[in-house]
């Protein structure tokens, strides 16, 4: 059952904000069929190890493996559809203008779902770019277009010649400059942070709803299990996003 009295209060607070920032990682798409990092049975990163797919030096090692296992991920979430939770946020877009959604994820379910105004911290699965960044960074590789997007193994830049790698961060690797950027400016304007599906154990998105909470801003959480920010919020709803967030979102717009 949804915990009815959590959800009225949070859409009460979301109701008066103007500018809330919605904090979304992988378990906002977990309802979606795209496997989280660190659920226990069915994370990623508790079947594979990280260090040897998912840093620059892993890809310096073996670039064919790494595309595979990036390719695998493409093809899971190619196949997923945005789940009720992805559709409400979009929704709270409609009612909200000025809300912000900063996302951990490289899918684009959000996007999918109608939502606008999504800064992307990690990247976007769907992008490819060469390694090397030859011609400015990024240098982006339409893959289909050089018939490179089949291919098991690491393919070439067709600048340069050096391998064409995911445009995804890695382990050991900075966030896009200018993502940071939009969404410190976001949080810093914001008047309420949403934190959902997030375990908080990656940096700087996990320090985000802390600056925002530090500041007095009200910040609420929706995880069925505890994270790294649970302790820090004020209000935390321990159901899956799928589930609590059209409820939320129709409760923001007509109140009981
Ligand atoms: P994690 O896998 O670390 O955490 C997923 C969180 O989602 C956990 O706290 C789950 O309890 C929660 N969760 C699971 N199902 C849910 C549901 N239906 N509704 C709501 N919450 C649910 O994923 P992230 O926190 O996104 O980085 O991981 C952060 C970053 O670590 C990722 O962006 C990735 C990874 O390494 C890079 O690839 C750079």
């Amino acid at each position: 059952m949804l915990s009815d009295s959590k959800i009225e209060e949070a859409a009460a607070l979301i109701r008066v904000s103007r500018r809330p920032v919605i904090l979304t990682g992988a378990g906002v798409s977990a309802e979606s069929g795209v496997p989280t990092f660190r659920d226990a049975a069915s994370g990623l990163w508790s079947k594979y190890e990280p260090t040897e797919l998912a840093t620059p030096q892993a890809f310096q090692r073996d670039p064919d493996l790494v595309w595979r296992f990036y390719q695998y991920r493409r093809e899971i979430t190619s196949l997923a559809r945005p789940n009720p939770g992805h559709f409400a946020l979009a929704e709270l877009e409609a009612q909200k203008p000025d809300q912000w959604i900063i996302t951990q994820n490289v899918d684009d379910l959000h996007e999918q779902a109608g939502s606008q105004r999504v800064i992307r911290l990690h990247g976007r699965l769907r992008d490819s770019k060469c390694s090397q960044n030859c011609k400015g960074d990024p240098t982006l590789i339409d893959l289909e277009k050089y018939h490179l997007n089949l291919l098991d193994s690491a393919p070439r830049c067709p600048y340069c010649g050096a391998r064409i790698r995911p445009d995804v961060v890695w382990f050991n690797e900075m966030l896009p400059f200018a993502a940071l950027e939009a969404a410190w400016g976001a949080i810093s304007r914001a008047d309420l942070v949403l934190i959902v599906g997030t375990s908080g154990l990656v940096h700087p998105a996990a320090d985000m709803p802390m600056d925002a909470r530090d500041r007095g801003i009200p910040v609420i959480e929706i995880n069925p299990k505890p994270s790294a920010l649970t302790p820090v919020v004020d209000l935390w709803i321990d159901q899956p996003s799928g589930a609590v967030l059209p409820e939320l979102v129709r409760r923001v717009a007509a109140p009981a």
